[in-house]
C-alpha cells in the first residue's frame, strides 16, 4: 500500500445514500417538459401523475390489483400515513435493526401509544430472529436497513396465509431488490433513493387486503388530512389515479418520470437489480482483498446492494475507544471528500463508526472501481497519523 494518491478518480464522486446521485444521463434540460405553472388537477398534470403511477407498476412488476398512490412528505409521509391509518385493529409486531426501523417503533409505542406491541430488534449488523414474528399481528419492518446495510434476503419469512398485514418501508430496497409483492400489504418508498429522484413525495402501494382493512377499520385517533386515504369508509380512489391529496411538485414528478424511463432503458427491475449487485460486488471484492475493512452486516445474504455499510476492522483502530474510532472513520470520509473522490460516505449519525457507500443503480461500476484504491490511500494516510 502507498500514501501516494491513485491516478484515476471516479468520474462522479457522489455516493450519498439519499438523495442519491442521478442517472448519468440526467440533465436539467430533461425536465423541460414539466407541467409547470398549471394546476396539477388539469389534464396535463393529472396525466403525468397517472403515468408516474402506472410506470412505477410496470417497472416494479406490481400486481394489477394493487393500488399505487403518491403521498406528501417522501417515504416518511407514506409510512406514517400507513401506520396511522391501519394500525390498532390487532396486535403489532415491530421489527427493527437500525435507526429508521427504530424510529417507526417509537411512533407506534410513544405516539400512537399502542399497547399490544412486540418488538423484535437486533443490533447494527444483524437481523432479528424473524422466525419469532407473529403474522397474526400486523407487522412493520424495513426491507433494507439503510443505516446498517442489512436487508432481508427475501420475503420467505412472511407466510402467504397471514392474518395480519405487513407494512414494509422499502425505500432503499425498491428498484434494487426483488420485493415479494404477494407478501407485502403496504409498501413505501421515496423517489430520492435508488432512482436518484427528488424527495418531495412518497409512494404507497396497497394490497387488496390493505384496502379491505382501510375500508372496514376506523382508528380511534384523529387523522390529519395528509394521512387520510378513505372518505366515508371508502378508499379515496382518486389518490391512486393521480388526484393527489394536496399539491405535488410537478418538477419532482417530471424528474421521477425521467428516472422511470431511464430505468426502463436499463431493463427495468431486473436490470436495476443486476446493476446494484454488480456495484456491490466491486466493494465485496475490495473487502475480500483488504483486511482493514469489513462489512457491518455479518451474514452475506443480508448484505445490502444499495447502502453498503463498512466498518474498520484494523486492530489499531479497533483498539481505540468509541470516540477515537468515530474520529478515525470521519477522518477517512473527510480525506476522500477533500480529495474530491467521494462525497457523503460517512456512516449515518446513529450508526457504528465506519463508511457507507451507495451502490444503487444510478451509481456507475467504473466509479466504484476507481474509488477502491482511494479507500486504501485514505486508510494509509489516516493510520499514519495515529
Ligand atoms: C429506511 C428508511 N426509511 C425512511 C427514510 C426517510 O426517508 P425520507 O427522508 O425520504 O422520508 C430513510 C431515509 O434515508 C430510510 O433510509
Amino acid at each position: 500500500m502507498t500514501t501516494t494518491q491513485p491516478d484515476i478518480r471516479p468520474n462522479n464522486p457522489q455516493f450519498s445514500s439519499g438523495p442519491c446521485t442521478k442517472p448519468s444521463t440526467w440533465t436539467l434540460d430533461a425536465l423541460s417538459d414539466a407541467a409547470l405553472g398549471r394546476s396539477h388537477r388539469a389534464a396535463i398534470g393529472k396525466n403525468k401523475l397517472l403515468e408516474a403511477i402506472e410506470t412505477t407498476r410496470e417497472v416494479l412488476n406490481i400486481p394489477t390489483d394493487y393500488k399505487i398512490g403518491i403521498l406528501p412528505a417522501s417515504d416518511t409521509g407514506a409510512v406514517e400515513a400507513a401506520m396511522w391509518s391501519l394500525l390498532g385493529a390487532r396486535g403489532v409486531d415491530m421489527c427493527s435493526w437500525e435507526s429508521f426501523g427504530a424510529g417507526w417503533v417509537t411512533d407506534v409505542v410513544k405516539q400512537l401509544k399502542l399497547e399490544n406491541v412486540t418488538h423484535h430488534s437486533a443490533d447494527y449488523g444483524h437481523l432479528p430472529d424473524l422466525s419469532a414474528v407473529n403474522f397474526d399481528n400486523d407487522v412493520v419492518f424495513t426491507w433494507n436497513g439503510t443505516t446498517s446495510g442489512v436487508k432481508v434476503p427475501n420475503g420467505d419469512f412472511i407466510p402467504s396465509d397471514r392474518a395480519g398485514l405487513t407494512i414494509c418501508d422499502a425505500t432503499s430496497a425498491a428498484f434494487a431488490q426483488d420485493l415479494a409483492w404477494d407478501k407485502l400489504d403496504v409498501t413505501t418508498f421515496s423517489w430520492q433513493k435508488v432512482l436518484g429522484g427528488e424527495a418531495a413525495h412518497g409512494m404507497i402501494i396497497l394490497s387488496p387486503r390493505a384496502v379491505e382493512r382501510l375500508e372496514t377499520y376506523t382508528p380511534a385517533w384523529p387523522l390529519p388530512k395528509i394521512f387520510r386515504l378513505t372518505k366515508g369508509g371508502k378508499l379515496i380512489e382518486g389518490i391512486f389515479k393521480g388526484a393527489t391529496i394536496n399539491t405535488p411538485s410537478m418538477l419532482a414528478v417530471e424528474d421521477y418520470l425521467f428516472a422511470l424511463n431511464w430505468a426502463k432503458g436499463l431493463g427495468g427491475n431486473a436490470g436495476l437489480i443486476a446493476k446494484a449487485d454488480a456495484n456491490m460486488n466491486v466493494l465485496a471484492d475490495f473487502v475480500a482483498a483488504n483486511d482493514w475493512i469489513d462489512f457491518l452486516a455479518e451474514v452475506p445474504e443480508t448484505r445490502s446492494n444499495t447502502s453498503v455499510c463498512l466498518k474498520i476492522s484494523d486492530p489499531r483502530v479497533a483498539a481505540l475507544d468509541a470516540d477515537g474510532q468515530a474520529a478515525f472513520a470521519k477522518g477517512l470520509a473527510k480525506l476522500l471528500d477533500d480529495a474530491g473522490v467521494a462525497q457523503d460516505i460517512g456512516a449515518y449519525r446513529d450508526a457504528p463508526a465506519g463508511l457507507r457507500i451507495w451502490t444503487g443503480g444510478t451509481v456507475e461500476q467504473a466509479d466504484l472501481e476507481a474509488l477502491a484504491p482511494w479507500l486504501n490511500w485514505a486508510f494509509e494516510t489516516q493510520i499514519a497519523t495515529l
